[in-house]
């Protein structure tokens, strides 16, 4: 089982041939409404690898609601830690995506943040052998979560996403750190993720896992061990929420007892697959899609 606390949005992605310049109109094609939010994308991912997942975050009481807890619900997610916040509004994602698949996002919290480190018990955070956060949640309580599961001894993980450089997370309060290539710059001077990577590792005595694109991943450990994986090569449509799907089935994959190595391969191979369709949620992949991506790719025995 795996706890999740984060966000809970729903997304209103339009795609362009190219993004609009500032105070420039562009028409795009066809609205897409979806289910999102980091939060909820992470604990889909996870709970469509197959691992128990149990969502905590806030939504609004408005009509949106329903829509961003949809696919978490229909997954099979514990949404019972999930509170309606009276008066507030459901956390919206506005969402550009180019001729390129790539996409660009502004997030109207909302709800998001009230969202608070209490909703869950001490035997909540017993119950899961992860606890998987990120960045669209209030700061303050999202580290006192970690921090509470730390110490009791469960796997803290925390997808540093979206990071602000005003609101940098304390890193000492957590196991594994997964980042993109950008939030390392940010959180490390070093022009080499690798370096980079090993000097937060080094300096927190943490894991930092590094998603590196068309590159694949790295994490490197406090005691200068790295490990790598490759990026999967696919079709890109949307990668929308790619680094979700990466967080979701890499903590999945953890909480399952796999080994670094091997939750990297599968992580990486979810996340190729998240790409290949339009959306979040609904592009994310079952296990059995990951499974056959990798045998594909696996060399052939001489
Ligand atoms: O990481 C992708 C997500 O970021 C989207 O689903 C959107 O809701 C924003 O939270
Ligand atoms: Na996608």
């Amino acid at each position: 089982m795996i706890n999740v606390f984060g966000s809970i949005n729903v997304d209103i992605a339009v795609g362009t041939a190219r993004l609009p310049l500032p105070g420039e109109t562009v028409l795009g094609g066809q609205a897409h409404v979806c289910a999102g939010g980091k939060g909820a994308n992470q604990a889909h991912a996870a709970r469509c690898f197959g691992v128990p997942v149990r969502l905590f975050g806030a939504t609004g009481d408005d009509a949106f609601a329903a829509t961003a807890l949809g696919c978490v619900v229909a997954a099979g997610v514990d949404t019972a830690g999930v509170v309606p916040i009276a008066g507030a509004a459901t956390g919206i994602a506005v969402i550009l995506v180019d001729g390129g698949g790539e996409n660009s996002i502004v997030v109207a919290a909302g709800a998001n943040l009230a969202a608070t480190a209490q909703q869950l018990t001490d035997a909540d955070l017993a119950g899961g052998r992860c606890l998987l956060l990120q960045l669209e949640t209030d700061l303050f309580e999202t580290m006192a979560l970690a921090r509470r599961a730390r110490a009791m001894g469960r796997t803290v993980i925390l997808n540093a996403s979206p990071l602000q450089p005003d609101r940098l997370p304390d890193l000492d309060a957590l196991d594994i750190l997964i980042v993109n290539a950008r939030e390392l710059a940010a959180l490390d001077g070093a022009s080499d993720p690798r370096e980079a990577a090993l000097a937060l590792a080094r300096r927190h005595a943490i894991e930092v896992l590094v998603t590196l694109g068309g590159e694949g991943a790295l994490l490197a450990a406090g005691d200068g061990k790295v490990l790598t994986v490759p990026a999967y090569r696919v079709p890109v449509c949307d990668t929308t929420g790619a680094g979700d799907t990466f967080a979701g089935v890499f903590a999945a994959a953890t909480a399952e007892g796999m080994d670094r190595h091997r939750a990297m391969d599968h992580a990486s191979a979810a996340a190729a697959l998240a790409c290949t369709k339009a959306g979040a949620q609904p592009a994310q992949p079952h296990r059995e899609d990951i499974e056959r991506l990798m045998a594909e790719h696996r060399p052939a025995p001489v």
